[in-house]
C-alpha cells in the first residue's frame, strides 16, 4: 500500500535537500522526549498511542452512532476548536460535497456551538423545526461558553419537540471523566456519555470519540481511518532515520525556512474537500506553536478558488511567506469535458481530458509560477481521498507539530493564550466571580 509523501524539491531554491535532511536528522532527538516523556507538555502524550488504544472502543461508537442514524435523520454536533475541527475535517474530505441536498437516504451531520451568532442559531433552528434529530454536544472541560450556550437553546428546543425523556435517548456527551458542568448534566439527566481523557488536548483529540462519532454518525468507516492512523505511527513515531520520518521532515523543513525569514506558511489545496483540513490544521499548528512570541503564522488558500483573489500576493507581495500544497493523486469520482462542435468557447483543445488532469496541470503551473517569484513550496502528496489516507495525513501532521514545537522550543500542548479573551468577555458580562475585573475594563471602553 502506498503511503502519502512529502515532496521537497520546490524548496530547493532556498533550502536544500541535503540540510533538511540534516536538521530532520539532529531534530529526531526530539523523537526521544517524546517517546520517554521527557519534553515539555509531557502530561498531553496520550495522543502518540491513540490509534492502538481506542480500538476497545470502536464498537460502541459504532453501536452509538447506528442508534443515533436509526432514531433520527440528522445530528447536530456541538463543539469548537479542537472538539470540533477534527470532525468536520474528515468529514468534509471524505463526504459527498453537497450531502445535505442529497435525495438519497443518508444522515445530516450539521455542526453548531462553534460561533455566538444570533442569526446562525436562529436558521439552524428553523431546519430543526423540520427535522427529527439528535445531538452530540462535545466539551473537555465542559464549561466553554459558545458550545454550552448552543446546547442549551438546543437542548430546550428538542425537549419541547420530542419531550424531556426520549430527548435524553438522542442526547450524546462527550466530555471529561469526572468534572465540568457537562459531566454533571450529563448525569442528572441519564445521557450516554464517552470520556475525552486527561491527557489528550482538544487540537490532538480526532481519534477519540471527539472526532470518531461524528465521523462515523455521517457514515464513514472509522476502523479505516484509525488504521490510516495507525501506519503513520509505525512509518513515524520510533523512526529516526530523518529521510524515511515524513513527519520529521516536513517538521524540519518548514524550520530551516522560518529561520530563512520566512514566518507565515499558507496550506494550499486543490480541491475544496480539504478546506476544512486546512482550518484543523491551522489550529493544530497554531495553537502549538504560537507562543513566547514564537511560531510559524498557518494561513490557507483553497485552490484554484483563492488563485483568483490571494493569488496575487503569494506571487508578488512581500516575501514573507511560505506554501504546503496537498496534492492528491486520484479524484475519487471522474468526469470529463465534451467536445463541442463550433468550440465557441474555446475549450476544445481540453475536450476529452479529465477535469483532473486540468487541475493537476493548474498545480504544477502554480507551483512553478510561485517558485519563480521566490516562495518554497513544501508539497505533501496524497493518492487518494479516502479514511486510510486521511487517518495517515492527521497523525502526520501531529506528530509534525510536536516536533516542531520542540525545535521552537515551546510546550506544543498547552494554549495559555485563548484564556484572555474568555477573562475579558466573562467580566464584560457581569459573570459572577469577574465583577472586579468588569469594572476596570468598563473604564476603558
Ligand atoms: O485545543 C484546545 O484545547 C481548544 O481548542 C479546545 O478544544 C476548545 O477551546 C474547546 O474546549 P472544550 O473542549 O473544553 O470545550
Amino acid at each position: 500500500m502506498e503511503n502519502i509523501s512529502i515532496n521537497l524539491k520546490n524548496t530547493g531554491k532556498f533550502i536544500s535537500f541535503e540540510e533538511i535532511g540534516a536538521y530532520a536528522q539532529l531534530s529526531s532527538r526530539h523523537l526521544d522526549s517524546l517517546n520517554s516523556g521527557s519534553g515539555p507538555g509531557n502530561d498531553f502524550l496520550g495522543w502518540l498511542s491513540l490509534p492502538d488504544d481506542i480500538l476497545p472502543q470502536l464498537e460502541k461508537i459504532e453501536k452509538t452512532a447506528k442508534h443515533l442514524r436509526s432514531v433520527s435523520d440528522t445530528t447536530v454536533v456541538i463543539g469548537i476548536g479542537g472538539s470540533y475541527l477534527g470532525a468536520r475535517a474528515v468529514i468534509e474530505a471524505l463526504s459527498h460535497t453537497f450531502s445535505p441536498l442529497l435525495k438519497t437516504k443518508h444522515h445530516d451531520v450539521i455542526f453548531a456551538g462553534q460561533n455566538i451568532c444570533e442569526d446562525y442559531l436562529s436558521d439552524l433552528i428553523e431546519i430543526l423545526d423540520g427535522r427529527n434529530y439528535s445531538i452530540v454536544v462535545i466539551s473537555k472541560s465542559g464549561t466553554t461558553t459558545e458550545p454550552a450556550i448552543a446546547f442549551r437553546i438546543l437542548r430546550d428546543h428538542l425537549e419541547k419537540k420530542v419531550g424531556k425523556l426520549a430527548a435524553a435517548e438522542r442526547i450524546i456527551a462527550i466530555t471529561d471523566a469526572k468534572k465540568g458542568a457537562l459531566r454533571s448534566l450529563a448525569e442528572t439527566n441519564g445521557y450516554e456519555t464517552f470520556i475525552i481523557p486527561d491527557n489528550i488536548g482538544g487540537r490532538y483529540s480526532v481519534l477519540t470519540p471527539v472526532g470518531l462519532l461524528p465521523v462515523a454518525l455521517s457514515g464513514l468507516d472509522i476502523k479505516m481511518l484509525v488504521k490510516g492512523a495507525k501506519s503513520m505511527e509505525d512509518l513515524t513515531r520510533r523512526n529516526k532515520n530523518a529521510t524515511s520520518n515524513p513527519s520529521l521532515l516536513y517538521a524540519a523543513a518548514r524550520n530551516l525556512i522560518l529561520q530563512g525569514g520566512r514566518s507565515i506558511e499558507i496550506m494550499a489545496g486543490f480541491t475544496p474537500r480539504l478546506h476544512f483540513m486546512s482550518e484543523w490544521w491551522k489550529q493544530l499548528f497554531g495553537e502549538s506553536e504560537g507562543k513566547d512570541g514564537k511560531g510559524i503564522f498557518p494561513a490557507s488558500v483553497d485552490m484554484t478558488t483563492d488563485l483568483h483573489s490571494m493569488g496575487q500576493y503569494i506571487q508578488d507581495g512581500q516575501r514573507i511567506l511560505f506554501e504546503t500544497m496537498i496534492s492528491v493523486k486520484s479524484p475519487g469520482k471522474k468526469l470529463t469535458i465534451p467536445m463541442e462542435k463550433d468550440d465557441s468557447d474555446e475549450l476544445n483543445y481540453l475536450a476529452g481530458k479529465r477535469l483532473s488532469e486540468v487541475n493537476h496541470n493548474a498545480e504544477i503551473g502554480t507551483t512553478i509560477a510561485h517558485n519563480d517569484g521566490n516562495v518554497p513550496i513544501i508539497t505533501i502528496n496524497i493518492p487518494t481521498l479516502n479514511e486510510y489516507y486521511i487517518g495517515q495525513l492527521m497523525y502526520f501532521f501531529e506528530m509534525a507539530s510536536a516536533i516542531s514545537g520542540y525545535i521552537l522550543d515551546v510546550n506544543p500542548f498547552d494554549q495559555p493564550g485563548v484564556e484572555a479573551y474568555k477573562k475579558n468577555m466573562f467580566a464584560l458580562l457581569n459573570k459572577p466571580g469577574f465583577e472586579e475585573a468588569g469594572k476596570k475594563l468598563k473604564e476603558r471602553l
